[in-house]
């Protein structure tokens, strides 16, 4: 089947910056848009060169820097904006001013006080400016899923005419329904003038946990361009998720065939360098790039994981960079987990010696949440006598534990020493069958 080629514009150092929190210096910038070039995105809002000079340096920075991908810089549809914007990227290899002016009647009569004729010239005479300096413009009709349907075609018809190269419909308060999106972009298709020449570019945030999904429809309908931010970063709930639509359309290539040049084993490390410069962590359970995303507790999904991890994961850690698949041990994990973390540790054990420990382990799993490596490093020591107790391979560290640190190897100091753990000892049925793990993880 013939993919059909989506271009990427990442706008995590633009709409992702201005979320609580997330606002990144010059040299924070640089080093995302290194990143961002690293994973492929085509396009790099890097920032909004009127609001700030910290942003307009940041802006110069990246496009005489990163040469690969578009560089674009936001602008109000102003002259001051958009000459300012063009300042900030003219060293660029490939710029583009990204202009946007709100069209619904709502921001028309509360926020800009102007009537539909005025901003449709405004928008009009924006475009004619910028495309003056640059031939790569894009424009946004700000609020468009809450603007009247006739008067969005009029203004997307009058920003192609001035020479809009792209035109980008921002579902700016994650108002609007996947249906409905779809809706919107087949309406622009059919009753727009020469958009066919043009790429429609679709921009989501995530008021109602729809992003994804929104702007997936609009891929359907015929939108060529997502907008998007790495962890989904953004304005309020945030922007439509880079991973979570890339990551859709490769586990689900027969539902979405479309093209997108991401290397996608680069996306949790743009992940956690985010997570890094902007000091703000990912949520656990965040899809894709979270710390749970390919973490199993319970013992039938270990077990599962372990005999094939298809039973429960449907993309492999490596595939998105994610360093290794994580057995969260807790009161729920089985046998064959427990086993399996042992031996990462370094330790190999008979069945009746593992017995002993798991004996340990679910009585401490039923006191505290994560059984984290150094209890079970104390586990072991208490469970087996001091001759038998050292590890099969002979670190110092075992190989886990200094993974597990991220690579940083450390002094593991004695448990017992640190965190006396009273554990009182209940009897435990055995289970030997062939099934045991997944009885036992019920
Ligand atoms: O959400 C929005 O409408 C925007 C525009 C500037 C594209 O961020
Ligand atoms: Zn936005």
């Amino acid at each position: 089947m013939d993919r059909v080629p989506i271009t990427v514009f990442d706008t995590t150092l633009r709409d992702g910056e201005q979320s609580p929190g997330c606002s990144m210096n010059v040299h924070e910038k640089l080093r995302m848009a290194y990143q961002l070039d690293r994973l492929g995105v085509d396009v790099i809002e890097a920032g909004f060169p009127i609001a700030s000079d910290g942003d307009f340096e940041a802006v110069q920075a990246i496009a005489s820097a990163v040469r690969r991908p578009i560089i674009a810089g936001l602008a109000r549809a102003c002259p001051k904006d958009i000459e300012r914007a063009w300042e900030a990227l003219k060293g660029a290899a490939r710029p583009r001013i990204h202009v946007f002016l709100a069209t619904s009647d709502i921001h028309l009569k509360y926020k800009l006080r102007i009537s539909r004729e005025q901003c449709l010239e405004q928008a009009r005479e924006s475009v004619r400016l910028a495309k003056s300096f640059c031939e790569d413009v894009e424009f946004s009709p700000e609020d468009a899923t809450r603007t009247d349907r006739d008067y969005l075609c009029q203004v997307v018809q009058a920003v192609i005419d001035a020479g809009a190269t792209t035109v980008n419909i921002p579902d700016t308060v994650g108002y609007t329904m996947p249906e409905e999106f779809a809706e919107i972009i087949t309406m622009l298709r059919e009753r727009v003038k020469g958009i066919e020449a043009i790429t429609i570019s679709v921009h989501c945030h995530n008021d109602l946990g729809l992003a994804v999904a929104n702007t997936m429809a609009a891929l359907g309908a015929g939108a060529r361009q997502v907008e998007c931010t790495i962890n989904g970063i953004g304005e309020r709930a945030g922007n439509a998720s880079l991973e979570e639509i890339v990551m859709a359309t490769r586990v689900r290539p027969d539902r979405y065939a479309y093209d997108m040049a991401v290397a996608s084993e680069q996306l949790y490390p743009a992940s956690q360098l985010l997570s890094e410069v902007t000091d703000v962590p990912v949520q656990p359970n965040k899809a894709i790039i979270g710390r749970n995303a390919f973490a199993h507790e319970a013992g039938i999904h270990q077990d599962g994981v372990l005999k094939n991890p298809l039973t429960y994961e449907i993309m492999t850690p490596a595939s998105v960079g994610v360093p290794d698949s994580r057995l969260v041990l807790g009161k729920h994990s089985g046998r064959h987990a427990l086993s399996l973390r042992c031996e990462q540790l370094g330790y190999h054990f008979e069945r009746r010696e593992l017995d002993e420990v798991y004996r340990r382990f679910v009585v401490l799993a039923d006191q505290i949440k994560h059984v984290e490596d150094h209890h079970l490093l104390q586990l072991i020591r208490e469970a087996r006598p001091v001759a038998k107790r050292m590890p099969q391979h002979v670190e110092a560290v075992p190989p886990a534990v200094i993974a597990a640190a991220g690579g940083k190897s450390f002094h593991v100091p004695g448990p017992i020493e640190r965190h006396p753990l009273e554990i009182t000892l209940h009897s435990v049925h055995e289970h030997h069958g062939d099934q045991e793990d997944y009885l036992w993880g019920v």
